[in-house]
């Protein structure tokens, strides 16, 4: 592993899924993910929630933004928009090569969680003055 030397970078993002995902499609993503970070030294958090990701990536900057630009071209999600990328000092899971969490829905209503599930960035596209759109989990 390169831990070491050059400066390290944390990123965020929120996405949607393409299709709705089973739990275990999920799973297997959070596991592949974590055996690759593993090996780049990367770290982070992976949040999802009826479609919606919200993903901290850790690392040396340029292992950060590799990864991220391969994160970007992968189809199972969209609408990515960047939340922050900031130089730190040191991680914020130093032990989590990618941790997979999910909501419950006692989670959800957590005043900043749900305010960011709800904002225009994480939540289906709904262009101004049309009615709610459909569950999440129905966006294709
Ligand atoms: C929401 C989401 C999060 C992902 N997170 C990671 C990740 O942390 N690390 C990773 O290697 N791949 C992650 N992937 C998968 C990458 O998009 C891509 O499939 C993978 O990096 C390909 O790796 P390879 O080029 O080494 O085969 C993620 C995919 C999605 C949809």
């Amino acid at each position: 592993m390169h831990w070491h030397g050059g400066m390290l970078l944390q990123l965020s993002y929120t996405s949607r899924a393409t299709r709705p995902m089973t739990p275990e499609e999920l799973v297997t993503l959070a596991a592949e993910a974590a055996r690759k970070n593993r090996v780049r030294g990367i770290t982070g958090v992976m949040l999802c929630d009826a479609g919606a990701f919200i993903q901290i990536l850790e690392g040396e900057a340029a292992d950060v933004e590799a990864l991220f630009a391969r994160i970007q071209r992968d189809p199972r999600h969209a609408q990515i928009t960047l939340l922050q990328r900031t130089q730190v000092k040191q991680r914020s899971f130093p032990h989590w090569p990618m941790g997979l969490l999910e909501l419950s829905a006692k989670d959800r209503n957590l005043p900043g969680v749900r305010q960011l599930l709800e904002s225009r960035d994480v939540g289906p596209p709904a262009p101004e003055g049309t009615p709610p759109p459909s569950p999440p989990s129905r966006q294709r």
